[in-house]
């Protein structure tokens, strides 16, 4: 694989995962920098010789970006979030934008729902997809339900069953796992309408 992501369980408010992706080439970046600051320190350090590249926020909540400023002493990066977002650094990140990473590229794909903020950034190589707190392991977040099941649907479901699904916490009975996996066991990747997706947000906790 030509980007290695590393999976940091951070703490936080609520089992939070932090992420380091690095790229063959050295190319590297922070997803969502939050919770424990010297564990997202210490991967960095361990990663050796990289070129910080990007900080991706997948959403404004608070719980997500606790440790951003600390992130950028040790990982001088571009911050890179949705234009809505309190962080929103100088790209003004587009639905469907490109950022170019290693041998392969970031897409930023623009996913309303659970905030009108989120957004999901898959590796263009379909080898992961940062997913925040629109889809995690067997769930999904807290969610406006007409904007979600839309996101769900149209954004999330077309994508590639190969990418493995690095969430914005630890709530399922593994850490991670792919679309594909997804697909065929997460309850809420399974509605055939609106209604029926209503019927099933009645579960979340
Ligand atoms: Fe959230």
């Amino acid at each position: 694989m030509s980007v290695t992501v590393h999976q940091l369980a951070v703490g936080g408010f609520d089992h939070n995962f932090s992420y380091l992706a690095v790229a063959a080439n050295g190319d590297a970046l922070l997803v969502d920098p939050t919770g424990d600051a010297e564990v997202i320190c210490r991967a960095v350090e361990a990663a050796g010789s990289i070129t910080p590249r990007y900080i991706l926020l997948t959403h404004g909540h608070l719980d997500h970006t606790q440790a951003v400023g600390e992130a950028l002493g040790f990982f001088p990066a571009e911050v890179v979030a949705h234009p809505n977002h309190p962080l929103a650094g100088r790209t003004r990140l587009r639905d469907g934008q490109l950022l170019p990473f290693g041998e392969t590229a970031v897409e930023a794909i623009f996913t309303p729902g659970h905030t009108r903020d989120s957004v999901c950034y898959r590796f263009a190589d379909d080898s992961a997809v940062f997913t925040g707190d629109v889809l995690f392991v067997g769930c999904i977040g807290f969610c406006r339900s007409k904007e979600m099941y839309n996101s769900l649907m149209k954004k999330i479901l077309p994508l590639a069953d190969s990418l493995v699904v690095y969430s914005g916490h630890d709530y399922g009975p593994v850490p991670f796992r792919t679309l594909g996996e997804e697909k065929k066991l997460n309850p809420y990747l399974n509605c055939h309408s609106l209604e029926e997706f209503k019927a099933e947000l009645q579960h979340l906790e």
